[in-house]
């Protein structure tokens, strides 16, 4: 199977962990949007979604499918979204799609996370994809400095030859070289730097289940 009949199938799969009359939590990427495709084979058996991006509800909205702001919806009972790393503790790196922020909000409001990925995806420790970090442009040099200092290195994610702005209106600094054995403590640690708004460990909000799309079918990962 290739990759993308490999996304096709986990976000096939993930329709089944839908709460009918209710509104579901939409991540970003092209998994999720293999997932949204799904979605709107059903849409009439949910009230509509939340989503984690421009381009997720640029899809939604295109499919007919309503999308609810977040400050509309108290609580979510599923979050659907990729990864670009997951490991085996249901820790995951984020933020490939520079939608990490809404991402981890939505997250936040949601009573289960369940992450959608091929096998690619799971490894044994976080680190080996770039990690992406949002920051705010004017702190952007000196959290370089600061990951440097922890040994990675990292560049500023441009597009077009300027430097990204993601749909929040800041950028984004992907960072190379580090070896994340703690992700709790990394995530904590990071977070609480000037400047950074998101940082894409996501282990305090990590997945409770991750729908791996494998070439023997789809495997069910509970953490
Ligand atoms: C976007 C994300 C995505 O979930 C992550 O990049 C995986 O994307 P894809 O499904 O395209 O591999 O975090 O910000």
């Amino acid at each position: 199977m290739t990759q993308d009949e490999l996304k096709a199938l986990v976000g096939q799969a993930a329709l089944k962990y839908l709460v009918p009359g209710e509104i579901v939590g939409v991540g970003t990427g092209s998994t999720v949007n293999k997932f949204i495709d799904a979605l709107a084979t059903m849409k009439d058996q949910i009230k509509g979604a939340v989503s984690s991006s421009d381009a997720s509800t640029l899809r939604l909205k295109a499919l007919g499918i309503p999308v609810f702001d977040s400050n509309e919806v108290e609580r979510l009972s599923v979050y659907i979204d990729g990864a670009d790393e997951i490991d085996h503790q249901g820790h995951m790196v984020k933020g490939g799609g520079a939608a990490l922020t809404r991402e981890k909000i939505v997250a936040a409001q949601s009573k289960q996370f369940v992450c959608i990925a091929d096998e690619s995806k799971l490894v044994d420790a976080l680190g080996a994809f770039p990690l992406p970090v949002e920051v705010i442009p004017m702190a952007t040099a000196r959290v370089m400095r600061q990951f440097e200092a922890m040994g990675g290195s990292a560049v500023v994610r441009l597009q077009d030859g300027q430097p990204l702005v993601t749909d929040n209106g800041q950028h984004i600094v992907d960072v190379k070289g580090l070896k994340i054995t703690d992700p709790v403590a990394f995530e904590t640690q990071v977070s609480q730097w000037p400047g950074v708004v998101t940082v894409g460990v996501f282990a305090l909000q990590k997945a409770q289940v991750c729908l791996l799309g494998t070439s023997a079918g789809v495997k069910t990962l509970n953490f």
